[in-house]
């Protein structure tokens, strides 16, 4: 399927998504959030793809949220359709993993997709920042909560107050990213480790990432008890008896996501 605002192309068992408004700087317009919607519900769809990709161009990720879509819009125009809500359903539609690669600019909305994704992967040349209150506005998809989380209270607010950006490496000790690679090396190792995750057990996968997102969900005790009974849930799975007895019997475990 053809797309107005992304190129989705598979690489094996591996969707990859990019952000294509290169003279926008890819800015999050209303058709990049359908399209989203699309190439995701294709790759939750699709039995063969087991890890997804998202990334931008190198010198932006996403420049943030569409400003002159946004310019005109008020209360009614934003309230009335729920502007953003596209995104929620989105992830709530996703079960299977992605990471978001980026390089560049991810400011506003691009930083805040980018913190939607199960983890995200930092070119050296990634510049994050949540710059909103500098247009006189706030976050709006989520990065005021997530950032928070990511980073705590101390640099999230720091950076929501005075719009300042973060660079690769005080975003990779602060937790925001997983890893930080040379820009040249980003395409390439997103996808190398999408791969290792899609041939993985794709019930496993799915109750990793289920049981890390619980964590911002429930309390501790609640989530140690969750991660107990999904433990003895994947028990049941033909995938946890054959991963065991392939490392007893020193030989490649053979997957069939039952
Ligand atoms: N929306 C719409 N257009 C954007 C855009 C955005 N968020 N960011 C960049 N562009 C456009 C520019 O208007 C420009 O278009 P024209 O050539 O037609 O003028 C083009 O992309 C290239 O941008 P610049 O000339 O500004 O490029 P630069 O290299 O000089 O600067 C930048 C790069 C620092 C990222 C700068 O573009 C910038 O500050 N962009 C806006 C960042 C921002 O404020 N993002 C938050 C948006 S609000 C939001 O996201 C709300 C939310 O939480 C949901």
């Amino acid at each position: 399927m053809a797309y107005e605002t992304l190129i989705v192309e598979q690489h094996g068992a591996v969707t990859l998504v990019t952000l294509n408004r290169p003279k926008a700087l890819n800015a999050l317009n209303a058709q990049v959030l359908a399209d989203l919607e699309a190439a995701f519900a294709a790759f939750e769809a699709d039995a063969g793809q087991g890890c997804l990709v998202l990334t931008g161009s190198e010198k932006a990720f996403a420049a943030g949220a569409d400003i002159k879509e946004m310019q005109p819009q008020g209360f009614a125009e934003m309230y009335g359709p729920d502007k953003f809500a596209g995104y929620d359903r989105m992830l709530r539609a996703t079960s299977k993993p992605w990471i978001a690669a980026v390089s560049g600019y991810a400011l506003g909305g691009g930083c805040e997709l980018a913190m939607m994704a199960d983890y995200i992967l930092a070119a050296d040349t990634a510049k994050f920042g949540q710059p909103e209150i500098t247009l006189g506005t706030a976050p709006g998809m989520g990065g005021s909560q997530r950032l928070t989380r990511a980073v705590g209270k101390a640099k999230a607010m720091q950076m929501c107050l005075t719009g300042r950006m973060m660079g690769a490496e005080e975003a990779e000790r602060a937790g925001l990213v997983a890893e930080i690679v040379p820009a040249a090396k980003l395409i390439e190792t997103a996808l190398a480790q999408a791969a290792t995750i899609a041939g993985l057990g794709p019930l496993a996968v799915k109750a990793n990432k289920e049981l890390v997102n619980a964590a911002f969900e429930t309390s501790l005790s609640e989530g140690v008890r969750f991660e107990r009974r999904m433990f003895f849930g994947l028990a049941a799975s033909q995938d946890k008896q054959e991963g065991m007895a392939a490392f007893i019997e020193k030989r490649k475990p053979s997957w069939t996501g039952k």
